[in-house]
């Protein structure tokens, strides 16, 4: 896909699923603004990694998607500086896993205020621009909106707030030429993963409940986002699309089988 002249702006955009989308993009001929929250070495350094590879603009803004007021200078600094904007990829996230009656408020709040009101922010501080350039949103989410993992309800139901976000975005901004759409990842061999108690029973999982047998990779994810940025999305409107290996279609049946004692290549007749 060619993505030439435009620019991107990707909040934690500097590791993960939010760097394979940017490196994606990059590749398609788009400049790149990557937003990160404190690790200035690292987004530095990605921002030159991707500049020296691919001949972009690439610039790291660093603004924690907590923080209203910090949102709103990363703007103004797009605004002067770039004065252009086509996408945005919200893609920050922050959770704490537990149980509800165990989830302090604080933790609670910050759930929502980054998965949730940045988005928000953003969305309101970028409307003119991507109006201008009839750009396009995709937001990240996760299968744990729609399904109910153990332990996940802040970050479960905070995505689910996103998605519903995204298509109250979708019809407010789709009459003027904004594409507003999100992706539900399943699990995805990021770091993220060390959030959960037993980070190998994640792996485990996946390989297990995945129908194509493996934990997603951050590639699995930035090729849909990309696709939903893309002109050719166009006819797709407020969506989420999920992307997760086959996670959510449902149990393994033949390992199901396997533990009810019953062989799945020599099934039985009844
Ligand atoms: N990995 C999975 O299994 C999975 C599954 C479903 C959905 N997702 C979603 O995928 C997205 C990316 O996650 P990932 O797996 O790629 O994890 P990741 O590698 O940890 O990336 C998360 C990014 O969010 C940024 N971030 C966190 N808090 C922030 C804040 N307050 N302000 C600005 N940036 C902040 C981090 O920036 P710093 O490095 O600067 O802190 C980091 O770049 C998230 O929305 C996540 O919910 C992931």
């Amino acid at each position: 896909m060619d993505f030439t002249g435009k620019v991107a702006l990707i909040t934690g955009g500097t590791r993960g699923i939010g760097l394979a989308v940017g490196r994606m993009l990059a590749e398609g001929g788009a400049d790149l603004i990557l937003n990160y929250k404190s690790d200035a070495g690292n987004a530095e350094e990605i921002a030159r990694e991707l500049r020296d590879a691919t001949s972009r603009r690439v610039e790291a803004i660093p603004a924690d998607m907590r923080r209203p007021e910090q949102i709103k200078a990363m703007f103004e600094r797009i605004r002067k500086e770039w004065d252009r904007l086509d996408y945005i990829v919200p893609n920050a996230a922050f959770g704490t896993m537990g149980r509800t009656e165990r989830m302090g408020i604080m933790s609670w709040d910050a759930t929502y205020e980054i998965n949730v009101r940045s988005v928000m922010i953003c969305a309101k501080e970028a409307a003119p621009l991507l109006r201008a350039s009839r750009g396009a949103i995709c937001a990240i989410s996760s299968i744990g909106a729609r399904v109910a993992f153990q332990e996940y309800a802040a970050i479960g139901s905070s995505k689910a707030a996103l998605e519903s976000l995204v298509r109250y975005l979708a019809n407010e901004l789709t009459p003027d030429g904004v594409a507003v759409n999100a992706v539900a990842a399943g699990p995805v061999d990021t770091r993220v993963i060390n959030w959960f108690r037993n980070p190998e029973a994640v792996h485990r999982f996946a390989r297990l409940h995945s129908t194509v047998g493996r934990i997603g990779t951050v590639q699995d994810v930035a090729r849909v986002v990309v696709f939903l940025l893309s002109d050719e999305a166009r006819w797709i409107v407020g969506q989420t699309i999920t992307a997760d290996g086959g996670v959510t279609l449902g149990v393994n049946f033949e390992d199901w089988l396997r533990k009810t004692g019953n062989d799945p290549d020599h099934p039985q007749e009844p």
